[in-house]
């Protein structure tokens, strides 16, 4: 395998050769594909679950209750991690024209430290081993390993944009940036805790009470906003316009998309505590923030999806472009109904029930998920200097398997969602509650087994991907497909 890929810069002395870091970010590109199906494969085993209880098998490792967090931190941390410190490191070096700062042995650590960071917080789920906050389950010692890999990840990300020989900076590696600065931030200060002991597995947190509900809840929600928004838009504002061959619909738009997004998500926050012990004003603070945020969403949406204006009938030839653009429509659909569901009367409804999984699902699934197999499905051929892809047809499949896997799970969720809710506040004639809580439990049941048939159809989706990209690797062609190379699968141009 070749260590590296070069590029070509003229300057004052002539032109040189750059010699990019590309193994690690290969090696960050397979691990996104391995840890999307098995935390893919994890959510259909609790999905399954939800469906029939008898499926924690009575083991304490295999309950519902510690596979949860498996699922959840293996596909944001593990599949999408994995594809934002790959595309980041790829991006950064190509549009700033400059190699990885700290080269192939710091990103080589990135690579193996970040691995070992999620076999560690995997090992301590299973083991029972959390701090019970959401997605920051794991205890101390893996917090302050991942601090480090963090700090050597920011170090190298600015060593590079700080050595480009590219004067401008890319918005793309602006949003980056954010998410490294910010997830940062946010994992120090939701982590402030006391080990009971060295050697124990278990601490405590700084703060306690309703402040370590509004500290967990300023750090879930950023998680969001910032690794799970502000990171895919970064491989958005890249991807799109090299899938397409165009521009940047507005330049202009995405600066303006950056600062108000950044302002604006960093308070919204307290809408996870709608009716809780936080003071009312913070609640309609983060209310009000959650409602604003919809502009600058829609913004970059639009932004992204525009930029195919003049290039609409590359849709119909390419498969992996269809991949990102509908990330794009399911990221401007998740984040009209986040707003919706802010508002506090809304909330009295779809708090504690399904409606927050769809939502949490059309975003995750549709957004997260999908943006990433676009760039899968771009990066590799490009990395692994691949005329085409295996088969463009699987890709075909592989997008449609998948959409209806994602339709069939969040429409199964918001009507079991809006329907528990119902269930939950109607009252008879005497002013009683009119149903059991086990009555709104088995109402959900059918629910449950068509989400669980639409994670079937995502997992099955994702398992032809891994196939259709190692074929791609090892430079084989479809038989059936054997046709001159079809636009947007050459290989990327030089840079
Ligand atoms: C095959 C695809 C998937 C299936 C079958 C699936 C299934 C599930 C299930 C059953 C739950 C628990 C719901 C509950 O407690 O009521 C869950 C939670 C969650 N999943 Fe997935 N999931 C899938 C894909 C994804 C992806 C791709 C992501 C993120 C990139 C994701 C992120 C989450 C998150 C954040 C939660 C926690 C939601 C909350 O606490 O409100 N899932 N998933
Ligand atoms: C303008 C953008 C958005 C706003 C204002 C927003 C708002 C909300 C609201 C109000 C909730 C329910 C809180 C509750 O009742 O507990 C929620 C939950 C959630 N949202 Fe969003 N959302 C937005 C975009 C997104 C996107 C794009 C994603 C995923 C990529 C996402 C992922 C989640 C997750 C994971 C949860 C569940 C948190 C938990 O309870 O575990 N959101 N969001």
């Amino acid at each position: 395998m070749a260590e590296a890929q070069t590029g070509h810069v003229a300057g004052a002395g002539g032109a040189h050769r750059i010699e990019y870091v590309e193994d690690v970010v290969k090696a960050f590109l397979i691990a996104t594909a391995f840890w999307g199906v098995v935390g893919f494969t994890v959510g259909l085993v609790i999905a399954l679950q939800l469906a029939w209880p008898q499926l924690n098998l009575g083991f304490e490792y295999t309950t519902f209750g510690r596979l949860r967090p498996l699922h959840t931190s293996a596909v944001i941390f593990a599949f999408g991690g994995n594809a934002l410190l790959g595309t980041s490191l790829h991006v950064v070096q190509r549009t700033c024209r400059a190699r990885l700062f700290g080269g192939a042995e710091a990103g080589w650590f990135l690579f193996w430290g970040y691995q070992f960071f999620i076999v560690m917080a995997a090992l301590g789920y299973v083991m029972g081993i959390t701090q019970s906050k959401e997605y920051a389950e794991p205890e101390w010692y893996v917090d302050l390993w991942l601090t480090l890999v963090w700090v050597v990840y920011l170090i190298v990300f600015m060593g590079t944009v700080m050595k480009r020989e590219e004067p401008h900076i890319y918005v793309a590696n602006w949003f980056y940036l954010a998410f490294i600065i910010t997830i940062a931030v946010l994992h120090i200060g939701n982590n402030l805790s006391i080990p009971v002991s060295l050697f124990g597995a278990r601490s405590y947190h700084v703060t306690a009470g309703v402040q370590d509900a509004m500290i967990q809840w300023w750090y879930g929600h950023n998680a969001v906003g910032f690794f799970l928004t502000a990171g895919f838009l970064a491989m958005m504002y890249y991807i799109i316009p090299k899938q397409a061959d165009r521009p940047i619909y507005s330049y202009r738009l995405s600066i303006v998309h950056f600062w108000s997004l950044i302002f604006l998500y960093i308070w919204a926050g307290p809408h996870h505590l709608h009716y809780t012990a936080l003071p009312d004003w913070a609640q309609t603070l983060g209310m009000v923030f959650s409602v604003m945020l919809w502009m600058p969403s829609w913004g970059g949406m639009i932004n992204g999806i525009m930029t195919l204006a003049g290039a609409w009938h590359k849709l119909r030839t390419d498969p992996s472009l269809r991949f990102s653009v509908t990330a794009v429509g399911f990221y401007g659909m998740s984040t009209f109904e986040g707003p919706v569901m802010s508002i506090k009367a809304v909330n009295a409804l779809s708090h504690y029930t399904d409606w927050t999984i769809g939502h949490v699902h059309s975003g995750a699934m549709g957004w997260v998920g999908f943006i990433c197999f676009g760039a899968l499905y771009y990066l590799v051929p490009v990395m692994w200097k691949r005329e085409r892809l295996y088969s463009v047809r699987m890709v075909s499949w592989h997008y449609w398997i998948a959409t209806i896997g994602i339709v069939l799970y969040i429409t199964a969720m918001w009507v079991s969602g809006i329907m528990q809710g119902l269930m939950w506040r109607a009252y008879d004639d005497l002013g009683f509650l009119q149903y059991a809580f086990v009555e709104t439990v088995a109402a959900m049941h059918p629910f449950y087994i068509i989400r669980a048939l639409g994670g079937l159809l995502f997992v099955l989706g994702s398992v032809m991907m891994a196939y259709n990209l190692w074929r791609t690797i090892r430079g084989d062609v479809r038989a059936s497909e054997v046709t001159p190379a079809r636009a947007g699968y050459a290989a990327a141009p030089a840079e």
